[in-house]
């Protein structure tokens, strides 16, 4: 099976936050983020497997920062590891300060795509080879996240969620 480094996958989405995106405290309203994150996120799944993709799960979003109105928004997408037809892909946001140019990071979010064909059917998608530190850890996380997000939907018992187990057992 072919590999690829998840530099081959990474998507850097940067907008504006404009008035019709906004909540009532006039800062970047959710829903917007998610839909602007799963954009950015199923190009890079697109990127790794070159094949039709499809959001299979949303397993985690952390609004740690309010976006505010005018912000410079940066998303930057890239897969931490393929199994076999699925695909996790970590999200980082980040809010460039206007006058320093700097950026903070203001949300993280991991989806779950799986590629298809035609039809719909799961495809095999190009093992994963991890180079950076934070690369190797969310590589390594991502299994039991995968088996976390299954038990949730009811496709795994908790009893053969074994890497998940262990983590409360050590
Ligand atoms: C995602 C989808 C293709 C999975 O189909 P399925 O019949 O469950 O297929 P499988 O059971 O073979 O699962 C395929 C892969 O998805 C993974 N998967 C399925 N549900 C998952 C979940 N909730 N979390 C994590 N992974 C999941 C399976 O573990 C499997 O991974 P693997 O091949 O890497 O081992 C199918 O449910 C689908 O098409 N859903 C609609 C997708 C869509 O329209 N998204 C847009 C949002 S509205």
């Amino acid at each position: 099976m072919q590999t690829k480094f998840p530099s081959e996958s990474l998507t850097i989405l940067t907008d504006l936050v404009l008035p019709g995106e906004t909540n009532p405290l006039n800062n970047l309203f959710g829903g917007e983020l998610l839909a602007r994150m799963d954009r950015a996120a199923s190009i890079a799944a697109r990127r790794h497997s070159r094949r039709i993709v499809v959001t299979a799960s949303v397993n985690h979003v952390a609004f740690n920062r309010a976006v505010p109105l005018g912000s410079v928004v940066t998303v930057e997408a890239k897969i931490s590891r393929s199994f076999k037809s699925s695909m996790e892909i970590y999200i980082d946001v980040w809010i460039e300060d206007r006058e320093s140019g700097n950026k903070t990071k203001a949300n993280e979010a991991i989806y779950t795509f799986v590629a298809v064909d035609e039809t719909g059917r799961p495809v095999e998608v190009p093992q994963v080879i991890p180079q950076t530190d934070e690369e190797k850890i969310r590589f390594d996380a991502a299994l039991r996240r995968k088996q976390l997000s299954l038990v949730l939907a009811g496709k795994l018992k908790p009893s053969e969620a074994t890497e998940l187990k262990a983590l409360f057992i050590q």
